[in-house]
């Protein structure tokens, strides 16, 4: 399913929110969180959590990849009422980068104000381990579509939305603090989106780090754009699922992407756990 071009977009995001919001008897979400392959089990351990299936919410986008789950869970953490996608849809599903981002706009008509964006990348650090988590500074957009193209709707946010916080500095130091204090070793990074769903070649990882990108991989760019142009602040992390194309030499798989995902679980979610919890400590989302 597509969301066309024109017009529209706004009343799909509402639509889809109100059906939400709808099943969550008066609970407002305060932060959003996009888990990505592998990292999606967070969301088992929401408390008096409503789950429900992307197929259920109109105008949703469904994933087909494996290990991701394809079901938003409201619930809570920390204190914080969350509401968490457990997958997403990439723009190599055949989707346009509108309908990617979607689901972004969607947890934020909720109301979170912050978003929580992960994902698997292959690490274009040569140091760097599998199983490395890097906070995302920062992006490179190498994506064949962006969620903006187009008319803008003004009840959205601007025709041209500023980049320059898009992961919000004060954000990125909470992440640092609570990785500091739970003795969880924490990279950052510049994250580069590609259009997949190949990997890359061992050229393009070349590229890639020459111009100054620490990983790569198919995600992530589309709904933090649309966060920027909502308002909305973003905190993004990466698990480093593999070294990327080229770096050892060995062929890359979907399968060690998620193995890695699986094995770093509970380092991954207990980050996930603390920044909940210190973004309500320090007044970071409303309590
Ligand atoms: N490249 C792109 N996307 C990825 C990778 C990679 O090496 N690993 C996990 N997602």
């Amino acid at each position: 399913m597509t969301v066309g071009t024109e017009s529209g977009l706004y009343e799909r995001v509402h639509a889809a929110a109100d059906h939400v919001r709808a099943r969550l008897g008066g609970r407002a979400p305060q932060i959003g969180l996009i888990l990505g392959s592998g990292l999606g089990g967070w969301a088992d351990r929401l408390g008096d959590a409503v789950r429900i299936d992307y197929g259920d919410i109109p105008g949703f986008p469904r994933s087909h990849v494996t290990g991701h789950a394809g079901r938003l869970v409201v619930g809570t953490s920390g204190g914080a009422t969350c509401v968490a996608m457990q997958g997403r849809v990439h723009l190599y599903e055949g989707h346009d980068a509108r309908t990617v981002s979607l689901p972004a706009r969607v947890l934020i008509a909720l109301g979170a104000r912050v978003l929580i964006i992960t994902n698997a990348a292959g690490g274009l650090r040569p140091e760097w381990a599998p199983g490395t988590l890097m906070l995302i500074r920062d992006h490179i957009d190498m994506l064949r579509d962006h969620p903006l193209r187009g008319p803008n709707d003004d009840r959205l946010g601007p025709r041209f939305p500023d980049m320059t916080r898009a992961y919000a500095p004060e954000l990125r130091a909470v992440v640092k603090d609570v990785a500091r204090a739970r003795g969880i070793a924490l990279e950052e990074g510049v994250y580069v989106a590609m259009p997949g769903p190949t990997y890359e070649t061992p050229a393009e990882v070349q590229m890639l780090q020459r111009v100054g990108a620490d990983a790569t991989g198919m995600s992530t760019v589309p709904e933090v754009i649309v966060a920027a142009h909502m308002g909305a602040r973003c905190i993004g992390i990466s698990c480093i699922t593999n070294k990327a194309a080229g770096i050892t030499g060995e062929p890359l798989s979907h399968e060690e992407v998620t193995e890695t995902a699986t094995r770093v679980r509970g380092e991954f979610e207990s980050l996930l756990d603390g920044v909940v919890a210190a973004l309500v400590e320090r007044g970071e989302v409303r309590a």
